[in-house]
Parts: C-alpha cells; sequence; structure tokens
C-alpha cells in the first residue's frame, strides 16, 4: 500500500536536497484534520537551508511536483507546510489491500530482525497469580506484534524453577511429605509446605542451614534432591498449562532459571577475569556504586549457590548466543526494576558485542489493584489465576444469558468474552499504570473494553449477513469509491489505512495499549457510522459499498483484537 509520509518526504528531497528518511522523520500528523493529513514544519530546515521558515515553505510550495492523483493539494499555514491527500485514492487503496491480503497490515520491516521475548515467568510451587497474567498477556502481545512485522521471535518461558527457595520446599517436603497430597493439589500443598519450613526455619537456625544445603546439594547434582525438585517442577507445570490452556498461551522455549545449572562456572569465570568481582562479607558481588546503582548484584551467595542475577547474566549470554538477538525483552512488574538495571549494567562486563548489550531492555508493569487495594503476593490474599479467568467466563455467561438466552454455543461464546475482558483491561492503558480490576468495570459491554470491540465486531458480522451477500462475493469490486465521501466512512479508511504505523508504534515503545486504545477508536468510529449512516438503503451501490466498508472494520477489528489474544465470537 502506498506510504504517503514517503511519498511527502521523496517530493519534498527532490526540493531542498536533503536526505528523504530525514524529512520522513520531521512529517506530522496533525491533530485537527482541517490542517491537512500530513504537515511538514519547515522550521526544521532552517538551520541547514539558512532561511526563514517561512520562506522554506514558500519555497517548497512553488516547486513541488505533486501528484494531483495522490495528493490533493499543498497550503502554506505559518512555517508549515500542509499536505491533503486525496482522499479517493486512499479509499481505493485501502479497500483494496483488505480484499487481496488475508492478513491485512502485515509488513516486513522486521525481516532478518531477531528479538527474544522473556514473559510469563511464574514460579514453580507457587501460585500463577494476577501479575504473571499481565506478564503473560503483555508478553503474548508483543510476540505476536513483532511477528506480524515480519520480526524473527523467540517467546521464553523463563520459569522460577530455581534458587534458595527449592531448599526450604526440599527440608520441608523431606520432614512433612507424607501430610500433604501433593499430587492431587501441588501449588496449594506446596505452598502449605513452604509457608511451614519458613516458620520453621525462624525458629530454628539449623533447620534455616539444612535448606541452604539442600540447594546447594541440588546445584550438584544430589540425587534426592534432585529428583524431589523434578516432582515439584512437573506437578506446578502441569497446573500452569491449565491458565495457559484458557488465555491460548505458547511458548517457544520453556528454559527456566534451572536450564543456567550448568552455565554458571562460565559467567564466574568471565566476570572473575573482568577484575570486578569482589569479595564481600563472605559473598562475591559487582560494586555498581560508580554506574550510579547504589545496590551491589550478589554473583555467589556466602554458601557458593547463585542467585537470580547470576542466571540471567547466563540466560543473557545463552540468548546472544543461540538467537543472536537484536533486542531482548523483559516483561516483568515495575519491582524488578533495580534488578534488570543491575544485570543489565553486569551483562556489559560478559565481553558481549555491543549490539546485545544495547539490546536489553526492561518491559515493566504496574500493579493490578482490586478496588479495595493491593493484591499482595506474600501474605496469602493471592488472587489465583486460574479462578480469576474461571469467574470472567462464569460473569460474561451470566450477561449472555440475561441478553440473549437463546444464543447458541454459549458456553464457546463466555470463554472468548469472558477471557477477552480480562486480556483487554491488562492492555487497554500504558502499561507502567497500575491497574484497576474492576469486574463491573471490565465486563461493561458498552465500555471501553474488550466485550465492547467483540460487540462491535459481531455488529458488522450480522450487518453482512443481513445483506445476504455471501463471504466470497465481498471483495473491494462491489465499492463505488463516490458512494464513501462522507465524513464517517472517511474517518473509518483513515484509520483503517494507520493500522500498520499503530502496529510499529506498538513496537518502538512496548507498548500494546496503543493497539488496544486504537480498536477502541476504530470501534466507535464505526458506532458513529452506523448510527448516521443508513446500510440497507435503495440505492444498491451506496448499500453495496457500506456493506463493504462494514467487513473491513470488522476484519481490521478481528485481526487486531487477534493480535491482543482475544478470540471474536461470531454472535454475542
Ligand atoms: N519468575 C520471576 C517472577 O515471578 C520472573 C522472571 C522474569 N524473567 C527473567 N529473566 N528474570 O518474578
Amino acid at each position: 500500500m502506498i506510504d504517503f509520509k514517503k511519498e511527502i518526504a521523496n517530493k519534498i528531497a527532490k526540493v531542498v536536497a536533503i536526505d528523504e528518511k530525514m524529512l520522513k522523520g520531521y512529517l506530522e500528523i496533525p491533530k485537527d484534520t482541517k490542517n491537512g493529513d500530513y504537515s511538514f514544519p519547515c522550521f526544521r530546515l532552517a538551520k541547514e537551508l539558512k532561511k526563514a521558515p517561512q520562506l522554506i515553505a514558500e519555497d517548497i510550495k512553488e516547486k513541488i511536483e505533486i501528484d494531483k492523483n495522490i495528493i490533493n493539494k499543498v497550503e502554506i499555514a505559518g512555517g508549515y507546510l500542509n499536505f491533503y491527500i486525496n482522499t479517493k485514492f486512499l479509499t481505493e487503496e485501502v479497500l483494496r489491500e483488505i480484499s487481496e491480503s488475508e492478513n491485512y497490515g502485515t509488513s516486513d520491516i522486521g525481516k532478518n530482525k531477531n528479538i527474544v521475548i522473556d514473559y510469563s515467568a511464574p514460579n514453580i510451587a507457587k501460585p500463577f497469580h494476577i501479575g504473571h497474567l499481565r506478564s503473560t498477556v503483555i508478553g503474548a502481545a508483543l510476540y505476536n506484534i513483532y511477528k506480524y512485522l515480519g520480526y524473527n521471535v523467540t517467546g521464553v518461558n523463563h520459569l522460577g524453577d530455581y534458587g534458595t527457595q527449592f531448599g526450604k520446599l526440599i527440608e520441608g517436603y523431606k520432614l512433612w511429605g507424607n501430610e500433604y497430597d501433593i499430587d492431587n493439589d501441588p501449588i496449594n500443598e506446596l505452598t502449605k509446605i513452604y509457608i511451614r519450613i519458613n516458620e520453621k526455619c525462624k525458629e530454628d537456625e539449623n533447620v534455616l542451614q539444612a535448606c541452604r544445603d539442600n540447594f546447594k546439594k541440588l546445584e550438584d547434582g544430589d540425587e534426592t534432591c534432585v529428583t524431589l525438585w523434578k516432582k515439584f517442577r512437573e506437578l506446578s507445570l502441569k497446573e500452569f498449562q491449565k491458565v495457559y490452556d484458557l488465555l491460548g498461551s505458547k511458548f517457544d522455549s520453556w528454559n527456566g532459571e534451572a536450564f543456567y545449572s550448568d552455565k554458571m562456572p562460565e559467567i564466574i569465570e568471565i566476570l572473575k577475569k573482568s577484575g570486578k568481582l569482589v569479595k564481600s562479607q563472605g559473598a562475591k558481588i559487582i560494586d555498581l556504586e560508580d554506574k550510579g546503582i547504589n545496590t551491589p548484584c550478589i554473583i555467589e551467595k556466602t554458601n557458593g549457590s547463585t542467585t537470580y542475577a547470576t542466571r540471567d547474566l547466563a540466560a543473557i549470554l545463552y540468548r546472544a548466543r543461540n538467537y543472536d538477538f537484536d533486542k531482548a525483552i523483559y516483561v516483568t512488574s515495575y519491582e524488578q526494576v533495580l534488578h534488570f538495571k543491575q544485570v543489565f549494567e553486569v551483562a556489559k562486563l560478559l565481553g558481549l558485542d555491543e549490539k546485545y548489550t544495547k539490546g536489553l531492555e526492561h518491559v515493566a508493569f504496574g500493579m493490578v489493584l482490586l478496588p479495595t487495594g493491593k493484591m499482595s503476593t506474600r501474605e496469602g490474599n493471592i488472587v489465583k489465576l486460574e479462578e480469576l479467568l474461571n469467574e470472567a467466563i462464569l460473569r460474561a455467561s451470566k450477561i449472555i444469558e440475561e441478553k440473549n438466552p437463546k444464543l447458541e454455543d454459549k458456553e464457546e461464546i463466555a470463554k472468548k468474552v469472558g477471557i477477552g475482558a480480562v486480556i483487554f483491561n491488562d492492555l487497554a492503558n500504558s502499561r507502567v499504570k497500575d491497574e484497576v480490576f474492576d469486574w463491573n468495570q471490565i465486563l461493561n459491554f458498552q465500555g471501553e473494553t474488550g466485550p465492547y470491540i467483540q460487540y462491535t465486531y459481531v455488529r458488522t458480522q450480522s450487518v453482512i449477513e443481513k445483506s445476504g451477500i455471501k463471504q466470497e462475493e465481498l471483495t473491494n469490486k462491489m465499492v463505488n469509491i463516490e458512494k464513501l465521501n462522507d465524513e464517517y466512512s472517511q474517518k473509518i479508511i483513515k484509520l483503517i489505512y494507520e493500522f500498520t504505523d499503530i502496529l510499529v508504534e506498538v513496537t518502538k515503545k512496548e507498548e500494546p495499549s496503543i493497539l488496544s486504545r486504537y480498536l477502541i477508536e476504530l470501534a466507535k468510529a464505526f458506532s458513529v457510522f452506523y448510527n448516521e449512516n443508513r446500510i440497507m438503503v435503495e440505492d444498491e451501490e451506496l448499500k453495496n459499498s457500506r456493506i463493504y466498508l462494514t467487513y473491513a472494520v470488522g476484519k481490521v477489528l478481528k485481526n487486531g483484537a487477534g493480535l491482543l489474544g482475544i478470540e471474536m465470537p461470531e454472535r454475542m
């Protein structure tokens, strides 16, 4: 499809002899369409051309060779040049593209670029909680969008399957394992053991030491410890899988922390050689004071066992070697900001090419709050994710039951609506903001929600169905673009045109909410179009044109929501 910015930049470049790409970057989209569709701020060139912006504007306007079929007119407003695109051309382009491409808006700008996304990463033997949900949802959305733009993406579930807590669990299990039914209810029962052994550790220094020794033994390959650890891991994964099934989550790699256990010595060795690894109170640390980070990064504990940070360092080395990443993204809550600051700083000592250390990026997100306050992970008022998702489905099915009791496949639809509502809520606002989890808001069909987008999509489908036009007849050939000249249709056309740009914007900021907001805007634009324009009119050409535009909206809503991980019901 045509790239208007490129087209305009190219024509300006011919007048001013400045790099086209640079000019393209200067182009703005005016807030008010009265000021054109694209605007070029001439003051940006004032220094280089040693001329007043107004004069530059006049000069360009006079000399620029514009194709009237593409750009209607160019106007000067202050130091700006405003470009008005030919709406007929735009309409034709957009609808042809909708008709021709199965995956509207895909691109190959990511070709030959490798992205690693580290997301979800719940901890073995601990509940899969709502913070992991955000990570899973944000990570999956980024994964899908990068892929759609042609990047080569690897999704890694960096499971928390290692660390001192396993020393404790092993000790607790050795002491009281027969009292707990971990086969049937692994997470709950293991959590109970974990709480109990922690209590015991507080009372008895010897037990605490035994726990620490267990983890060291696990790292050294002790058979009993390894067998128990494997059991905990497998049982936990089976339970996590229930959540992943509900969400439809998939990962390319399940290499968790334990995967790096045999890759730690190399890290220690490299860091030693760097001369920065120092002893402090029996532990081995890297001081980061001179990098503006006040807390040192602990690489090896007093008893010789490694840390969460060491394992992340090993993972960076591994990912650089095996995935040759251009970008490695970590999706966790902002509670881990310090951790990643430390790790990314220490990574610079690993002797890796700058390409890799520069490509590391922590994508932090805010807390999930209940209307009543913070959800705590430590104190036990944890909201279990599986329960939460099932509750969402239940609530959705109640609403559907009220609104449309005769609907077929109610269960399947309730699942899409309930899960879609939870996913959308996670992606609706900028990720660093804390999010309030309020059932009434999330499931409001009229609000800015997942169900609202689904509802709008369903409406587009019922318009098509009522028209009696068959799916295979739906092509841009049924459109007379002259009939889509009204402002409501044009608003939609412009939004659809922007789709790929929106996706690119998401990847620039690692911010899926940009796509969520866009889908809301498109759904709203369709509602306005639908209320202002009758679709089933006498004028056959007008009717068909409007139906095709309706179809186009449905297609973009479905594609876009799909990228966020939200499925569309065909009815609701
Ligand atoms: N398991 C960690 C947690 O639950 C998240 C891991 C994030 N990824 C990483 N490479 N550190 O907090």
